[in-house]
């Protein structure tokens, strides 16, 4: 039982951290009735997958990094309180991720019971992917354009940063389908949404794997033009 204790305690850290970008902060224990993702259709086995961008950001994107590097951050006096929340809400989506896919892990292995994976795939699911969407839409909409009048010189990298941003609404709207359907397969078919769990349980490393590509270019662009430019201060 050990990874469903450490699912647990990710899950009360996620929420903590989510609090601190004024979303949704509910804790496990609070979750009430069901609530289906966005899309209600029952349409087929999501099978697509998509590519993890695989080569970093160019090197001229990485001038200021070399001038205020990641391990200086934290003692850096501009490394503003909004920061390090910004930073906390990256974390907080690793763990959502991976608390996902622990989950169908243990569903998978017969270790969760059928109700209790659909609730929980059905409240951190939604989680997952609307904080998620909120986030880099108001990085795409007020956050990067706000970087590029500080500093143009890094536009080209903030451009790459979007385009990670559209794969991942993709990924996040096939997990969206997909986990709707196993939330009612568990009423209608059991044995058949255990079956498709396992796109689940890919879809979740596929969405760790681009979180792991993207939010660490992300903070390596970004906080040192934060920093240099004394900005969210
Ligand atoms: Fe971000
Ligand atoms: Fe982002």
């Amino acid at each position: 039982m050990k990874a469903e204790v450490t699912a647990q305690r990710n899950a009360d850290d996620a929420l903590a951290h989510l609090g601190h970008i004024n979303i949704c902060a509910q804790r496990l224990s609070d979750f009430g009735p069901l609530k289906l993702l966005w899309c209600n259709n029952i349409c087929g086995f999501m099978t697509e997958t998509l590519a993890v961008r695989q080569e970093a950001l160019p090197e001229d994107m990485r001038v200021l990094l070399r001038d205020y590097p990641r391990d200086a951050w934290p003692d850096h006096p501009n490394f503003a309180a909004s920061i390090q929340n910004w930073m906390g809400a990256h974390v907080a989506f690793r763990q959502l991720a991976e608390l996902v896919k622990l989950d169908t892990e243990l569903y998978l292995d017969r270790t969760r019971a059928p109700e209790d994976y659909a609730a929980r795939l059905s409240y951190f699911g939604n989680l997952l992917v609307r904080n998620l969407h909120g986030h880099h839409t108001w990085e795409d909409r007020k956050f990067f354009p706000e970087l590029s009048d500080a500093d143009p010189r890094f536009d080209s990298g903030l451009e790459v940063l979007e385009t990670d941003h559209e794969g991942l609404d993709q990924l996040l709207d096939t997990f969206t389908r997909q986990a709707n359907r196993v939330v009612k397969l568990e009423q209608l078919d059991e044995p058949q949404a255990r079956e498709e769990a396992g796109l689940i349980h890919g879809q979740t490393e596929q969405i760790e794997a681009l979180l792991d590509r993207h939010l660490a270019d992300e903070e390596d662009l970004v906080v040192p033009i934060l920093l240099h430019h004394k900005m969210r201060g």
